[in-house]
């Protein structure tokens, strides 16, 4: 099919997330846009939770009066402006200089969840000081336990709303383009690596001469927090605990006290666990296809972790989500929300806060568009009777 080849050099040649990651990749050390963009081992499963959405169709009745339509969902208990979260991702003062700050400023413009990683490179307090929105930390469980207390000390000192425990990383996942790459945080310079951050000179001088990079919620406790650089994969398998388990789990959640939702779970068994557990939500996600390759896709997974629980706990569809027809597919096949990373984060790698707000414009403008074009005014009118699977 001829497509038009076009060439995106600057913001206003990106009209969708793939322009983003074209931008992304001009403007990011090969480095960091391949930590951004990779999967673990061949990438089969990052590639298909996208491609899952292509699979089923969507059925539009007509003649409706789509005039005025609403997109807006309630999950973890709060109502935002569209049925999409903003995914715990970490590092991102390394995407670029204004990092999680561009981040939240977006997710409280558009009145959307804001997902804030363990590993984050702006800290739990100053997030919890600047952004009203809805906030859930995202939770790496560590064999250190005064770091453990911490994180949920600091998400409760700044009101956080929600806390997501990530299930799905016991180890880390095969990294090859890191390998290759010799990818760090904070990055490590190589001669085979120096000529590729100096190749880009913007997000160098950034790097260099911006406010440090650190790792503020970890620094206290962990070298990883200061500028020892580490890979991600010897972060997972020197700092986090392997022997968690259901009863770390279940403490956490109670240690907590407020809305908790487990993020990775993939199976029926785990997710009716979750529900039993008294989990307020589930991430059903394999991580971005950033861990165990071969795992099933979110979206095929779906129907069968809704049908089984959808009517005890919040069934929310994390990845690979890159249009608005992927939001309604995932909501008409049961999904109380999606959440994305990548959706978003080659939009701040490519420009910051402004790449951040205008890709969530052209999601949310996808969103309404595709709400119109289906004839349906409200997202609980998305039902399984309006998908085909082909
Ligand atoms: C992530 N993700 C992630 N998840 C998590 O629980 N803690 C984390 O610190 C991170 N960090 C992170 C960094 C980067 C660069 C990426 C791309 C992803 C996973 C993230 O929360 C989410 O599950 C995936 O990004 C969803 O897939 P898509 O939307 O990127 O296709
Ligand atoms: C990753 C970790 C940080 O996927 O969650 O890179």
């Amino acid at each position: 099919m001829d497509r038009l080849k076009h060439r995106v050099a600057r913001l206003s040649d990106c009209h969708n997330v793939a322009d983003f990651r074209a931008l992304a990749k001009r403007r990011l050390p090969f480095p960091v846009f391949h930590y951004i963009d990779g999967g673990g081992d061949d990438e089969l499963t990052k590639d298909r939770n996208t491609a899952a959405f292509a699979d089923v169709d969507l059925v539009p009745d007509v003649l409706v009066n789509v005039e005025t339509v609403d997109p807006s969902v309630t999950v973890l208990g709060k109502t935002t402006r569209l049925p999409l979260m903003l995914s715990p991702t970490a590092l991102q003062r390394l995407f670029h200089w204004q990092g999680e700050r561009a981040v939240g400023a977006a997710a409280d413009k558009f009145g959307l969840w804001f997902g804030v990683s363990s590993l984050g490179s702006v800290g739990i307090e100053e997030i919890g000081a600047k952004f009203a929105g809805p906030k859930l930390l995202q939770y790496y469980y560590h064999k250190d336990r005064g770091l453990n207390a911490a994180l949920l000390d600091m998400a409760r000192e700044a009101k956080f709303d929600a806390v997501a425990l990530t299930v799905d990383t016991i180890t880390s996942g095969n990294r090859e383009r890191c390998k290759r790459t010799g990818f760090t945080s904070p990055p490590r310079f190589t001669p085979a690596s120096a000529l590729s951050y100096a190749a880009k000179p913007r997000w160098a001088l950034d790097y260099l001469f911006r406010e440090k990079f650190s790792l503020p919620n970890l620094e206290k406790h962990v070298a990883a927090g200061s500028d020892v650089a580490m890979s991600i994969q010897a972060y997972f398998s020197e700092m986090l605990d392997q022997t968690m388990d259901w009863a770390a789990a279940e403490k956490l959640r109670r240690d907590w006290g407020g809305k908790f939702a487990l993020k990775g779970v993939m199976s029926v068994g785990d997710a009716r666990r979750a529900a039993d557990m008294g989990a307020d939500a589930i991430f059903i996600s394999n991580h971005g296809g950033r861990q165990l390759d071969g795992a099933r896709a979110p979206f095929d997974q779906l129907a069968e972790i809704v049908d089984a629980v959808g009517d005890r706990i919040e069934v929310i569809l994390d990845g690979g989500v890159r249009r608005g027809t992927h939001v309604l597919k995932a909501l008409a096949m049961g999904a109380t929300a999606v959440s994305g990373g990548r959706l978003y984060l080659y939009a701040l790698a490519a420009a910051g806060q402004q790449g951040v707000e205008r890709a969530l414009g052209i999601l949310e403008a996808e969103i309404v568009r595709d709400m119109k074009l289906m004839g349906v005014t409200r997202v609980d009118q998305l039902t399984r009777e309006r998908l085909r699977r082909r």
